[in-house]
């Protein structure tokens, strides 16, 4: 899938992209509470970690990236894959770049790529989740062109959020972009 776009161009400061392998999953979780500033304490920690069992690096490969720098230090990362059961969804489950190379357009540019495979593959809506209280995160989607979808709740700043979305006491915001079609195939 990256073999038309193989050297990250449009990437700043010759960072280079690429599919994930088995071996970056070890990679991933050692980067997570740095790059998450341990949002969530060690609930939130422990929440992260299983979120990415090394499946995602084995049958999700060819939806996802990596990005490293040039000496194969890893600075950036998305899973996301094609949904199976709703042909028009595609889902991006996770995604973080290291807070070094934040505000630089890394993690507009792994959505765009997303965007670009899932509207190739025919898919019309992109679907995902954060948790409430990550301002970044929901400030990051919305620029994106995100809409929250409508919750149950709120958090104080007025964010829609889905109680128990994810199981008892695992709140979520969630979110979908609709795909408007060929000029996502950039
Ligand atoms: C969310 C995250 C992936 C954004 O990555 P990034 O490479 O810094 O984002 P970009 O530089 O591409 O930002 C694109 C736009 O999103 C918005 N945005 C991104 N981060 C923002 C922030 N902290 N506050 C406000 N707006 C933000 C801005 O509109 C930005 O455009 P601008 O810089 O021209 O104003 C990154 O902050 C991160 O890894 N956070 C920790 C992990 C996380 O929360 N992941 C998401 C939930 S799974």
């Amino acid at each position: 899938m990256i073999d038309d776009f193989p050297d990250g161009a449009g990437l700043p400061g010759g960072l280079l992209l690429r599919s994930p392998i088995p071996e970056d999953q070890r990679r991933v979780l050692a980067v997570l509470d740095v790059w998450w500033a341990g949002f969530g304490g060690a609930a939130g920690s422990r929440e992260r970690s299983l979120l990415l069992p090394r499946l995602f690096f084995q049958h999700f490969t060819d939806s996802s990236f990596v990005v490293e720098r040039p000496d194969g230090a890893l600075v950036a990362f998305l899973i996301g894959f094609l949904s199976q059961s709703q042909p028009e969804v595609a889902y991006i489950h996770f995604v973080g770049v290291d807070p070094a190379l934040r505000r630089r357009g890394v993690g507009a540019f792994l959505y765009q790529r997303f965007f670009t495979l899932a509207a190739a593959r025919g898919r019309t809506r992109v679907r995902c989740v954060t948790s409430p209280g990550n301002a970044a995160s929901v400030a990051f989607h919305t620029g994106l062109g995100f809409q929250v979808d409508p919750g149950d709740a709120a958090t104080a700043d007025g964010v829609p959020v889905q109680q128990d979305y994810d199981g008892p006491g695992l709140p979520r915001v969630t979110f979908t972009r609709i795909l408007t079609g060929p000029q996502e195939e950039r």
